[in-house]
């Protein structure tokens, strides 16, 4: 097997490139599909202050790497969720990775940002608790970001991921989201921009770039994604490029092109700030998730442990 670009021995082959590399060839590419989606997006110049969400799996350790290798100026931040040993874990290989390449990585406990840790939740929460937890980790984030001065919050979503979340929120016509799904979302006043430049690589191909550029990453999912849709949208979806060659980049970027702008007058909701944080929120009641969430559960006596 021949490098496409040297003819060297090639020692990695993408199929929905029909294209085959060595190392070094394979890197160039990487480094490629990102810069190629910071430009035709226009994500972020190389004077703008990035903040790099580093949850410690795969892609957002790639994302942080790439982006510091081809000079972009980056701070990771890392929250530690308390979800017993997979946090831990997490965070000992985030910091290691940021003594080790001199990274900046800040890490932040949601138990001090929050007063409650992930594994605390309780029932009724604990039901929907990747909901929640998603959706606290976006309040923190934005909130950590404008207190660093960032211009962007640079998160490690890939193809597959952007498929997948796509892919349910038609099956579920879930309207209000579907002219979000983009790769950038404008900030608006403190608030940072929101970025995904790894939107042109999949879970495979940086699965590949970690191992080869020998990146400490976290193999673990999170024990509580167990069972979550994702995963098998996400399956359907990898099952239909070994019979489609790129269907997943189609899927993707032709709905951008050609769908996404059906849909974009259907989130015309007025925007509102919370009356208890000053947060964004497009709740009737003026009070943020986060807030709600956190008034319901200082409200009730099911405090201990879940
Ligand atoms: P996930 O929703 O877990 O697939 O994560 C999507 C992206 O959110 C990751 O690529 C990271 O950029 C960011 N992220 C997830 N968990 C954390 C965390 N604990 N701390 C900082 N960023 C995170
Ligand atoms: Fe939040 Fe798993 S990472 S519930
Ligand atoms: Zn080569
Ligand atoms: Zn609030």
């Amino acid at each position: 097997m021949k490098c496409t670009v040297c003819k060297k021995e090639a020692t990695i082959r993408l199929h929905r490139h029909k294209a085959k590399f060595c190392n070094e060839h394979f890197i160039e590419y990487v480094y490629r599909q990102v810069e190629r989606a910071i430009k035709s997006f226009k994500m972020f110049r190389k004077d703008e202050n990035l903040i790099v969400a580093v949850s410690g799996g795969k892609d957002s350790m790639a994302c942080i790497e790439v982006l510091n290798e081809m000079g972009y100026r980056v701070t990771g931040v890392h929250i530690n969720l308390g979800i017993h040993e997979f946090s831990e874990k997490s965070e000992e290989i985030v910091r290691k990775f940021s003594r080790e390449t001199g990274i900046p990585i800040k890490v932040y406990y949601l138990k001090e940002l929050f007063g409650k840790e992930i594994i605390e939740f309780k029932r009724p929460y604990a039901e929907k608790i990747c909901s929640i937890c998603g959706k606290l980790k976006r309040y923190y984030l934005n909130i950590i970001a404008s207190e660093l001065g960032g211009d962007a919050i640079v998160t490690g979503h890939n193809l597959d991921d952007a498929c997948s979340i796509l892919l349910g929120n038609l099956l579920f016509a879930q309207v209000q989201y579907l002219s979000k799904q983009y790769p950038v979302v404008e900030g608006e006043g403190e608030l940072p921009r929101k970025v995904k430049p790894l939107i042109r690589l999949t879970d495979d191909e940086l699965k590949q770039y970690v191992e080869l550029r020998k990146i400490p990453f976290v193999q673990e999912k999170c024990p509580l994604s167990k069972g979550a849709n994702t995963i098998y949208y996400k399956e359907v979806l990898n099952y239909l490029e070994t019979k489609i060659r790129s269907v997943k980049a189609e899927f993707y970027f032709n709905y951008l092109k050609k769908l996404r702008p059906y849909f974009l007058n259907e989130e015309e909701t007025e925007v509102k700030y919370c009356r208890v944080c000053g947060y964004k929120t497009s709740s009737r009641s003026g009070i943020c998730y986060v807030c709600s969430i956190k008034n319901e559960l200082e409200g009730s006596d099911d405090k201990g442990p879940y």
